[in-house]
């Protein structure tokens, strides 16, 4: 009797470290989603990404995500979602990306003010990122 409320209280005792191991162990740090900024605007299903997309993912988070937000997630603070229904292929076909990475966007969907153009990108750098919005838009349901 005794002995069987002792294996009972180990167990007890194992499985409530068990649980805060899993709460708080080191197994967060580690995640693999990425943490959705405090600031970003939509919320967002991230695909796994390769090739071109994977390529443009990292153009991306030089050139546009201070102002579009981590995966065009938006900014509060900054800039729209890239990740939106305005942005369907149909409404912003990849040449209005071309276009607007080369001579800026006035402003007219949001309240950010104008997108100045972007230095330094060869039009083969922006169809790599044009490859990365497609894929994340793709497995949000925007096509
Ligand atoms: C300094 C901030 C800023 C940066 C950097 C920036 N954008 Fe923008 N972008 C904006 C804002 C603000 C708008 C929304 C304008 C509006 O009100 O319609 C916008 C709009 C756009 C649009 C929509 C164009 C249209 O025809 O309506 C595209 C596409 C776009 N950005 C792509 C990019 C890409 C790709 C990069 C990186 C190479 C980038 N942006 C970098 C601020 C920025």
């Amino acid at each position: 009797m005794t002995r069987s409320f002792l294996l009972l209280g180990a167990c007890a005792v194992a499985a409530f470290a068990a649980y805060n191991l899993l709460r708080s162990g080191p197994s967060e740090e580690g995640a693999q989603t990425m943490p959705r900024q405090s600031n970003a605007i939509v919320a967002l299903q991230m695909p796994p990404l390769a090739g071109n997309a994977a390529i443009g993912q990292r153009v991306f988070e030089t050139a546009c995500s201070a102002c579009h937000g981590s995966n065009a997630a938006g900014n509060e603070d900054a800039g729209p979602p890239l990740i939106h229904i305005i942005y369907e292929p149909a409404h912003h076909a990849d040449e209005a990306f071309q276009r607007a990475v080369a001579m800026g966007v006035k402003s007219h969907h949001w309240r950010f003010g104008d997108m100045p153009p972007v230095a330094g990108l060869t039009r083969g750098d922006v169809a790599m990122v044009i490859a990365y919005i497609r894929e994340i838009q793709r497995a949000n349901g925007i096509d």
